[in-house]
């Protein structure tokens, strides 16, 4: 538990002046530059710099603050460490980075339990570091987007304390859903809605005079109170915080449960429906309500006002490029079709909606080619890119998904088939880089890292496990910290060990194992984001075009590209379509027909 700051309620206070100087970004990984002036003037800055939509095609990497890189030693990694791997960043030809939580939380759900939205809690650093993240990233050619957690705060949050601490009738407790449970002394919630988590979506509290009292809403955890929506208060507050970290320089916010901050009038019973079947593939009264877009659309309005700065001019312009680009929403918002997606993404609303059902489909060419169809046609009308998702921090790591069984979901404690689901993955990767839209990496899948299935249970944290686990759970294992170099402690993740054990083959897994290797994981996400860099086209527009290919082969054209990809676990002959520019497996290609190996995608300059 970390120390948590009992000032400010909701005041709005201005981001932090540094005092000192940024420390130089250190780079011990000897093959890339560790001056980040230069890299002013790299390939990445040059492009996106130009591109006031760089969001459109963007890569985006997902780093998971806790176990990317320790710069204190306390076993738990820091925004200092995330600063000082930005050169591997951008050597890896990332566009922009999106930051899970660093805020002040008492970790209940790993910093998605937010007591004070505009500090950085202790154990991640402090706002001069954030400060100087983002002026490194930015120096760096890399954008910053950072998680914004709109529908629930922490119970440690000073509106949630005080509305305890006031007792019944405290106008505190509207900005939460506090109500009378049903039953002769209120003592059942007062509806059947089940937490995410595991367990009653209510919490009942005990007053100061130790009587029970009224109870309130957590679609999470009982540490995460859920907001009411419906209260100005609430409103007011979060534009506030948009702007507070737009003023710090941020270039977008990844909503948290973006489909979940308004909620049915009445907070009616689901009745006799099974809340897990539902989820995901209905409407239901605390997800996905149509009341959620007008507050996407006053977000709209705050967001445009800092996209629409015009680019400073003189010398020292390419210095600022990133102040000319637009800033960016992207949802998290399950819903139950593409389509209810594409609602968020309306020209007026969020930027981006990430694609659970890509991210859900299987490693099979036609449930993959209806749901890139799906997804295209979703998005066109509203003129929103699609984005495409393998892996997050919430399930287990597509490496380890696609080595076992279709169908098993996407929480899975089993090791499957290692080698079969990295040949995958790596065949998936390249698929979803050569599709139209924005993508987002997951930190460690470009080390094609497996899922850790065997932690021991008392070093589990994901509060999912304790409450028995609903439709997440034991998504510890996809959050063991990274390692970055063969040997010592922790594999370089950090100097004191780290919060999560790290499997033993983690040294041969890492960024030192894989640097300049031809063939490792590392390298070919290096060569594919390289690819995408010097050829802005790939990433560009909203269609593919299908061509003609054999039963469980996907064969598409983007331009004068053409990527093929083999689902199929054994070879298949197709044509050559010219060069060869990258490919997930090794390839030899010879004139006329082409073997396109088993579970391989080829990318192709036509
Ligand atoms: C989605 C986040 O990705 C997940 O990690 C978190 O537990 C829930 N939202 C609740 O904030």
């Amino acid at each position: 538990m970390s120390a948590l700051p009992t000032d400010s309620l909701c005041e709005p206070t201005n981001p932090a002046e540094p005092t000192e100087p940024s420390k130089p970004i250190k780079d011990d990984m000897s093959q890339h530059s560790a001056d980040p002036a230069p890299a002013a003037t790299t390939s990445a800055l040059a492009t996106v710099a130009r591109h006031r939509d760089w969001w459109r095609d963007a890569v985006i990497y997902q780093v998971y603050p806790r176990s990317f890189a320790d710069s204190d030693g306390d076993g738990m990694g820091d925004l200092e460490g995330v600063r000082s791997r930005l050169p591997y960043l951008r050597d890896l030809g990332v566009d922009a980075v999106w930051l899970s939580p660093f805020y002040a939380s008492p970790q209940a759900d790993a910093g998605y339990d937010v007591a004070d939205y505009r500090a950085v809690d202790p154990m991640f650093g402090s706002l001069l570091d954030a400060d100087a993240l983002i002026r490194d990233a930015h120096e760096l050619g890399i954008r910053v987007i950072v998680d914004l957690v709109p529908n629930h705060s922490s119970d440690q949050h000073e509106w949630f304390k005080r509305a305890l601490r006031e007792g019944p009738g405290s106008p505190l407790r509207d900005r939460y859903h506090f109500r009378p449970g049903k039953g002769e002394n209120g003592e059942l919630p007062p509806n059947d809605w089940e937490s995410i988590f595991g367990g009653p979506a209510w919490t009942r509290v005990t007053e100061r005079d130790g009587t029970p009292g009224d109870w309130y809403l957590h679609l999470f955890a009982p540490e995460q109170p859920d907001f009411n929506w419906d209260h100005p208060a609430v409103g007011d507050e979060f534009r506030s915080i948009l702007r507070f970290w737009l003023d710090m320089g941020v270039d977008g916010f990844r909503v948290d449960v973006a489909h979940g901050l308004v909620k049915a009038p009445g907070l009616p019973d689901l009745g006799d429906h099974e809340q897990l079947k539902l989820l995901g593939n209905d409407v239901v009264p605390f997800f996905d309500q149509d009341g959620v877009h007008e507050i996407y659309r006053q977000w709209r309005t705050v967001l445009d006002e800092y996209a629409k700065r015009e680019a400073p001019e003189g010398p020292s312009s390419e210095a600022r490029w990133w102040e000319t680009g637009g800033r960016i929403f992207v949802a998290e918002a399950w819903t139950p079709t593409v389509e209810r997606s594409a609602n968020y993404v309306r020209p007026d609303e969020l930027h981006q909606a990430f694609n659970f059902e890509y991210l859900t489909t299987h490693w099979h060419a036609a449930e993959l080619r209806a749901v890139v169809d799906r997804t295209l046609e979703a998005m066109r009308p509203v003129g929103a890119p699609a984005t495409w998702v393998l892996s997050n921090h919430d399930v287990t790591r597509h490496t380890t998904r696609f080595g076992n069984p279709a169908g098993l979901g996407t929480q899975i404690r089993l090791a499957g088939d290692r080698e079969l689901g990295l040949r995958r993955a790596r065949a998936a990767t390249l698929l979803m880089l050569a599709l139209p839209g924005s993508a987002y990496i997951y930190q460690g899948e470009e080390l094609g890292l497996p899922e850790v299935v065997d932690l021991p249970d008392e070093v589990r944290q994901d509060p999912a496990y304790f409450r028995g686990a609903g439709q997440d759970g034991f998504r510890d294992g996809c959050r063991v910290p990274i390692p970055w170099t063969r040997t010592g402690p922790s594999y370089g993740f950090g100097d004191g060990g780290s919060w999560l054990p790290q499997p033993r083959e983690w040294g041969e897994l890492s960024v030192e194992a894989q640097t300049g290797v031809t063939g490792s994981t590392l390298e070919l996400y290096r060569s594919a984001l390289a690819v995408r860099h010097e050829h802005p086209d790939l990433g560009a527009g909203d269609s593919v075009t299908w061509l003609e290919a054999p039963e469980g082969v996907l064969a598409f054209r983007r331009g004068e590209f053409v990527c093929t990809a083999n689902t199929n676990g054994t070879a298949v002959r197709i044509p050559g379509y010219g060069r060869v520019l990258v490919s997930s497996t090794e390839v030899v290609v010879t004139d006329g027909e082409f073997e396109l190996p088993a579970d391989t995608t080829v990318w192709w300059a036509g």
